[in-house]
């Protein structure tokens, strides 16, 4: 690795891997590729024959993509769009969405440019594209990759008929501080769950044929480490060991590229050092030879020229080393199209990077069908369909998390509600608020489509539902803001209202509580401004009044059921001290009001697990349940100073306990379930069995009860420890997990196949590897999982 990042030796040895590896395709060279679309026959000689027509002004116009739509970031220029597209100077647009606005460019491509090469359309299909399902991370909490499968399914077909043919998504980044507002997007922290969520999004998008006329391509995102941004800041470099990247953040991508995904997208974080969209290591020597990747990698927004401000050289070089990376796309860069030809033509780029660049993305185009099926059917304008809205509901259903359900004198545990109708007040400035509930970042999502708390649990309790706003989402000035400019900077209608007198509001929310039997609190943050791209945090509270106005009327001595509307872990150490009842819901999409509603009255039984540690403090951050081992583990109570030496020399907070407030995993449910002592059927097993042979070698089996009254859905969870590795391995590790249904009384044996996959390291030679060693094996409903056995791999 040292050695491929010596700028120096780079472009000697980029020529020596691209004549081994990237000027014959991976698939042509013997060897098989995750995805035999992109490495079939047909396509290979449909691509070279059109090639050969091309001009290399035609290939590298392939290489550009440009948004003629809205911006997420700096634009390229005012350009005449059409002109450029009859030019053939344009392989690919972005953020052009409906049949009509799609088929106006394409026709210009397939009639006046000269040889007729498709569009390929992109957009940020995120989570669901009219009909907005929960956010990602939510949909990672449900457990459940059929869930994301179904989200990426109905997301394709319905991009498909406003004429995408390509999503920008699953971004899978390892998310392990929340700080980061694009957590919202990842699966979460671990990369065990992500990688199985991975696959899922891919299946849900590819359905294993791109040929399919409600097929999409994913897109995988953001190649590599983007979620590991030193001090959660967005866009910041990321700084690990080569095992960390490969044992924590390139997981999710591999699982992606393995199951098919036909294009990936670089990330703006620089990795130890070097620009990701510019990392030869990273994009060609891992992703080409180690993974065998056939499809093709496109710039994140504007990325080749921000490269600039990496300080890796002036406008000219940067496309060289992306390109020569790499990078086969530019995405808004404006670069491709403007510095390469001349590269080129004086012999400093080869043009066989730019060929082999551009049959990539032609590999992509004739996949899927372009070329035969250019256009798309201009329908009637969608509507959420009941069917789609009931899919969406199910999915809402999954995510929600029941973090405390705690007994009040008296009434006994809050939830569920009961359906006899009391006086309930809801309060909080989520409650009614459509566009936060739909989630950050929905191109297609219409708030309108929304069922809100309010407009949900309205139609149960009529006008025994008593409801006050309580505070803005932001205060003062700030709550005007949000009102008035979305983040891309169109103006609202809403400028230049009076600043809203949140001390009023509380002062009402209070009385509201008081007229109750009890409150449900909606409270969170602004999804405009506070969670996904460009949206860091310093610190993880309610934002504006709040956490002012739960204490407020937790102070009425009314029962509270708090609901948690964000996109990412808020630190909510005051609210579990206080509130009796804790709902996380995310942000849920166009079902949020009905499937709250579900969970709150017991019509669904809540099953999500938390995908991410809720922090005491953000100053815990990054917080993650699968740590390193220290030589001076936690000793004593740490919810106190140390008592003594013992207590005080070893790793932890004088003012906070080290745990998660919230662990991994977690999750309560209206049943209890119990846990038999987990079993393994061999307690020995010899390493060469484990390395020689990657299937399972071991089955380990728990015995899962309800001991409740009512049906419930847990997520067993099976966790291990290396204790004797070569080199040090987490205290836990997430290794397999499954949904189970069970009624009351019912008991179910619940299995994991257990083999090289699961109790695999990297060495410290960067080799993939298991060793004689044992393993220490928890299953259990969290990452605090008590019981355990144990698996000796022997000489
Ligand atoms: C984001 C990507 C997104 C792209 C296109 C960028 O700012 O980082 O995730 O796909 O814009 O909208």
């Amino acid at each position: 690795m040292t050695k491929l990042r010596n700028p120096a030796v780079s472009f000697a040895i980029f020529l020596l891997l691209y004549a081994l590896l990237a000027v014959v395709p991976a698939s042509a060279q013997g060897h098989p590729t995750p995805n035999s679309q992109l490495a079939s026959k047909d396509v290979n000689s449909r691509v070279e024959s059109l090639l050969k027509e091309m001009t290399l002004e035609e290939r590298i116009g392939q290489m550009v993509q440009y948004s003629a739509g809205f911006a997420t970031g700096p634009s390229a220029s005012n350009l005449t769009y059409d002109e450029l597209v009859a030019k053939g100077q344009v392989g690919s647009m972005l953020n052009v969405v409906g049949a009509e606005r799609t088929n106006h460019y394409q026709h210009i491509a397939m009639e006046k440019s000269r040889l007729h090469i498709p569009i390929l359309f992109g957009l940020d299909v995120i989570h669901g594209h009219r009909t907005t399902f929960p956010v990602p991370l939510a949909i990672a909490a449900s457990w459940d990759p059929e869930a994301a499968e179904t989200v990426a399914r109905v997301g394709a077909q319905e991009a498909r008929a406003d004429g995408i043919a390509w999503v920008f998504s699953p971004m899978v980044d390892i998310a392990r501080d929340p700080r980061w507002g694009r957590i919202i997007e990842s699966n979460g922290e671990d990369p065990y769950l992500s990688s199985a969520l991975a696959r899922a999004w891919v299946k849900g998008y590819q359905q294993g044929d791109l040929s399919k006329p409600d097929s999409v391509a994913a897109c995988v995102k953001h190649f590599a480490a983007y979620g590991a941004a030193i001090a959660g800041r967005d866009y910041n470099a990321a700084d690990m060991s080569e095992i960390t990247l490969r044992q924590v953040y390139l997981k999710p991508y591999h699982a992606a590229v393995d199951a098919g995904v036909a294009t990936v997208m670089t990330s703006f974080n620089s990795i130890n050092g070097v620009p990701a969209t510019a990392d030869l290591f990273t994009l060609t020597h891992i992703l080409r030879k180690e993974w065998r990747f056939d499809g093709f990698v496109v710039s994140d927004w504007g990325a080749i020229a921000e490269l600039k401000n990496h300080s890796i050289g002036d406008g000219p070089t940067v496309a060289r080393k992306a390109l020569l990376a790499g990078t086969d796309m530019d995405m808004e860069g404006d670069l491709y199209g403007t510095v390469i030809a001349a590269q080129v033509q004086s012999g400093k780029i080869p043009e066989s990077v730019v060929d082999e660049a551009v049959r990539r993305i032609l590999r992509v185009k004739f996949a899927l069908g372009l070329f035969d099926h250019p256009y798309t059917v201009v329908g009637p304008a969608y509507t959420a369909t009941p069917e789609r809205r009931e899919t969406a509901r199910k999915v809402a259903d999954e995510t929600m998390v029941l973090l405390k359900n705690d007994p009040v004198e008296g009434v006994g545990e809050l939830l569920p509600l009961s359906a006899k109708a009391k006086t309930v007040a809801l309060i909080g400035p989520m409650a009614d608020d459509a566009q936060d509930l739909l989630g950050a970042w929905t191109v297609a999502g219409n708030p309108k489509d929304v069922i809100t708390l309010k407009a949900a649990l309205g139609e149960q309790f009529g006008d025994k539902l008593l409801y006050a706003p309580g505070c803005g989402l932001l205060s003062g000035e700030d709550e005007n803001a949000l009102k008035s400019v979305t983040f891309a900077g169109s103006a609202k209608n809403s400028a230049n209202e009076p600043v809203p007198d949140d001390g009023k509001m509380i002062a009402e929310a209070v009385e509201t509580a008081r007229k109750a039997d009890v409150a449900i609190m909606a409270l969170g943050e602004p999804t405009n401004w506070m969670e996904g791209e460009a949206a860091s945090r310093a610190h993880l509270g309610f934002t504006g009044n709040q956490e002012k106005l739960l204490e407020a009327v937790v102070a009425t001595g009314k029962p509270v059921i708090l609901v948690v509307l964000a996109g990412r872990p808020l630190e909510l150490k005051w609210a579990a001290e206080h509130v009796p009842a804790i709902l996380e819901a995310w942000s849920p999409g166009i079902e949020a009001g009905p499937a709250i509603v579900d969970i709150l009255f017991g019509a669904v039984n809540p099953s999500g697990k938390l995908p991410s540690s809720f922090p005491r403090a953000v100053g815990q951050e990054p917080l993650y349940y699968a740590q390193m081992p220290t030589g001076r583990p936690a000793r004593g109570d740490l919810s106190r100073m140390p008592r003594d030496a013992a207590e005080k020399f070893v790793s932890r907070y004088m003012d906070e306990p080290n745990s998660a407030l919230f662990p991994f995993g977690w999750g309560l449910s209206y049943t209890r379930f119990s846990y038999g002592e987990p079993t393994v059927d061999r307690a020995e097993v010899p390493v060469h069995e484990v390395v020689d042979d990657h299937n399972p070698v071991v089955t380990v089996s728990v015995d899962v009860r309800n001991t409740g009254s009512v049906a419930g859905t847990e997520v067993v969870q099976l966790y291990i420890r290396n204790t004797e590795a070569s080199v040090e391995q987490p205290v836990r590790e997430l290794k397999g997990f499954a949904r189970v249904t069970l009624v009351p009384g019912e008991t179910k044996r619940v299995t994991f196949p257990v083999g090289f996959d699961e109790l695999n390291f990297y060495s410290a030679d960067l080799k993939k590897t298991v060793e004689p060693t044992s393993y220490d094996i928890w299953v259990g409903g969290s990452s605090l999982a008590p019981a355990g056995t144990s698996l000796k791999i022997v000489e």
